[in-house]
């Protein structure tokens, strides 16, 4: 069992451990103090993990209140949010409860956020079972939904009280949607850590994939522990994702997180190569070839003058333009701020290279 403790505002372990769903019950019972349980899941996880979770849970003298919601990201909406509030009211859920996210990262982002909210925050946990949810948006404490007017747009910072994380949960995964998942492992390799990514090269057993999610848990625990509210180095993190979200944005859903964020870090790093901020050349083919052995695009039909759009209302922006996450090399990082137009510009010369 790997074991990774997060000191945050609220501090707490994620384990990841083969089986552990089973034993959730056991390890609520020792940090919570109510006795009713709100399990938040999507229809097809439902299916597969609610069956075990919720056993596991009654035997250790939890009442389980199941809330399902449908699988994908429009679902992560101001309604499902205001049903699951709703729904925890109407079942005298108080504070002393808790809410347990059993998915991948919509079911843990809008779990969190409904925690955050509900009676001013009660406890909730992850069970993460994408490789996304394990890596990335289970850890940290960012909760959120969406708006019609873009992605992630009303949320909290609410750090969970537990994640327990059970790998075997990947082999029911479809293949896309762990690729989606290697994306944010990509990142990590990419931004602070060669030894990782050099992992990533060879053929990923259970072992392997075990060994990277505990990995990539320790770097977002360092950055999350220096930089909580996101106001500094854990910018970092957005390798991929400026241009990411524009790209899941104009696709309106249709592309994945993880495939959006591949395509921007394939397209970041041909910005780090054609401005001057990574000297190696080669950089774009390495980029490129990782992404693609892991099953996910390089390239986006939308042009630099759509991509900007969605760009210019970033939440991390400030009206004149964005802080870029661009690469000296495979595990350096660089932070430049850039204009809206100069983005637009680096944008639509990397993008016309390769038609
Ligand atoms: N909070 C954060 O820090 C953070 C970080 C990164 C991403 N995110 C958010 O995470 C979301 C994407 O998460 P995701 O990629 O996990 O998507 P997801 O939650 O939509 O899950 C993808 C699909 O996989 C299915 N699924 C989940 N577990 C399964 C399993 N074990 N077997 C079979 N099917 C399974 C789901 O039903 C769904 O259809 C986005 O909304 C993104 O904004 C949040």
């Amino acid at each position: 069992m790997e074991k990774i403790h997060v000191s945050a505002s609220g501090s707490y372990d994620i384990l990841i451990e083969d089986g552990i769903l089973e034993k959730t019950g056991a390890y609520l019972k020792d940090i919570i103090k109510g006795r009713k349980a709100v399990l938040v899941t999507d229809d097809i996880v439902d299916g597969l993990y609610s069956g075990k979770v919720s056993k596991s849970l009654e035997e250790a003298g939890f009442q389980v209140l199941k809330f399902v919601i449908p699988n994908g990201e429009a679902s992560k909406n101001a309604g499902n949010f205001i049903k699951l509030l709703e729904y925890a009211a109407e079942n005298k859920v108080s504070r002393a409860d808790v809410m347990v996210a059993l998915g991948g990262g919509v079911v843990g982002d809008l779990t969190g956020f409904a925690a955050a909210s509900f009676l001013r925050g009660i406890a909730f946990v992850q069970l993460p079972t994408t490789l996304l949810a394990a890596v990335d948006s289970s850890v940290g404490g960012k909760t959120a939904i969406d708006l019609v007017a873009g992605k992630n747009l009303v949320g909290a910072f609410y750090q969970p009280k537990l994640v327990l994380c059970d790998i075997t949960t990947f082999n029911t995964l479809p293949e896309e949607i762990f690729a989606d998942g290697m994306a944010e492992v990509i990142k990590y390799g990419a931004i602070v850590d060669k030894e990782l990514w050099d992992w990533l090269k060879e053929p990923l057993g259970h072992d392997e994939i075990e060994k990277i999610v505990a990995r990539c848990v320790s770097i977002k625990r360092d950055v999350v522990e220096k930089d909580e509210f996101d106001t500094g180095l854990r910018q970092i993190l957005n390798f991929g994702h400026t241009i990411g979200h524009s790209i899941e944005t104009l696709s309106n859903y249709t592309i994945s997180h993880g495939k959006a964020v591949a395509i921007g870090m394939s397209l970041a790093s041909a910005i780090s190569v054609q401005n001057g901020f990574c000297k190696d050349a080669l950089l774009v083919d390495e980029m490129n070839g990782m992404l693609t052995r892991h099953k996910l695009p390089i390239n986006t039909e939308f042009d630099a003058v759509s991509l900007i759009e969605p760009i210019r209302s970033d939440k991390k922006g400030d009206g004149a333009g964005v802080n870029l996450i661009l690469l000296e090399k495979i595990g350096q990082y660089i932070i430049k701020k850039v204009s809206f137009d100069d983005i637009c510009d680096m944008l639509s010369k990397v993008i016309k290279e390769r038609v």
